[in-house]
């Protein structure tokens, strides 16, 4: 069971993260029925706290609480008083006045999820639905429960399976919180990028690191590739995208050598034709469309444990 807010993916044990992915897996079941809605959250209100555009995880976090009978209010910046000046701390002590149980926060600044926790601004449960280039922490964990669903779909944790994230991980929070809760869960992973994409520090985090992808795409598992960040890109980080793409990009050639088994994630949006071609997104081996889906249980999951809901099935 995981108490308080969820700010980081290191906030996690290996034990809280392989039960909370089982949770997820019994919400998926119980929602994949026709009756799709628990009374669980009922009287709870959770509220979509999104400084930063976002289509998958503001709406999965919607369908969740929805799905768990919670009240919902999203609240976006644009067109909001912040466009006006409001600071974080107003906007939290006027969602405080609205009785919010927890607070779903996407914002372009690194650490302002912890920032909303630590200062107490606000009664409620704080999760981080991306920070600036720091964490992703849910993205990390219905990748997890993705992986877990194609290559290990059982009690097990990730032990054995290498993992490729290629790409932009420099500007990657979904990196970052992959970095952490696939290694806590006995994942091997590999960073494959230009060494301009890779961060300061990244000799110390806990993988392999390679410059390569050619090199390593016969011998993974997964596939994981990201976005490449234009909109955070202030500098040249490569000399052209088709460059890059040449390189680094996932096409058709380096489908055809990736294992029978193996399979291609990209935690969207995709730039489809720079860092990945179009067939390899719609691929066979592509479970990118798996990845937003289980991103709803992996939600519900997480405010359930947070909020303390009754027990999962009950009916009344
Ligand atoms: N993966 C992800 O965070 O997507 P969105 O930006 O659409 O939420």
């Amino acid at each position: 069971m995981i108490t308080g807010h969820l700010l980081s993916a290191a906030d996690l044990s290996k034990d809280e993260a392989l039960n909370l992915l089982s949770t997820a897996k019994e919400l998926a079941a119980i929602t994949d029925g026709p009756n799709k809605k628990l009374p669980t959250l009922r009287g709870k209100t959770v509220v979509n706290l999104f400084f930063e555009d976002s289509t998958r995880t503001r709406i999965s976090f919607e369908t969740a609480a929805k799905r768990l009978s919670a009240d919902v209010i999203n609240f976006s910046a644009k067109g909001s008083s912040v466009s006006k000046g409001e600071s974080l701390k107003d906007t939290a002590q006027t969602l405080q006045a609205m009785g919010a149980d927890a607070v779903v926060i996407r914002h372009g600044s690194s650490g302002a999820a912890k920032r909303l926790a630590d200062t107490q601004w606000i009664q409620a449960a704080i999760i981080n639905a991306g920070d600036g280039t720091h964490e992703h922490p849910t993205q990390a964990l219905l990748d997890a429960f993705t992986i877990k669903q194609h290559l290990r779909n059982d009690k097990s944790d990730l032990t054995g399976i290498r993992v490729l994230i290629v790409g932009d991980i420099l500007h990657s929070r979904v990196a970052r919180s992959n970095v952490l809760l696939l290694t806590k869960l006995g994942a091997q992973v590999v960073l494959v990028a230009p060494p301009t994409l890779l961060p300061v520090g990244v000799g110390d985090w806990p993988v392999e690191i390679s410059y390569d992808l050619d090199s390593q795409i016969e011998k993974c598992d997964v596939v994981m590739m990201l976005r490449i960040q234009l909109e955070r890109m202030a500098d040249s980080f490569f000399p052209t995208e088709r460059e890059y793409s040449r390189r680094y990009g996932l096409n058709s050639a380096r489908l055809a050598k990736l294992s029978k088994s193996a399979i291609v994630m990209h935690p969207g949006p995709m730039n489809r034709g720079l860092e990945i071609s179009a067939d390899s997104a719609d691929d066979l081996k592509s479970v990118i469309i798996d990845q937003v889906k289980n991103g709803v249980a992996v939600r519900m999951a997480v405010l359930y444990e947070l909020l303390g809901g009754a027990q999962i099935g009950d009916s009344k």
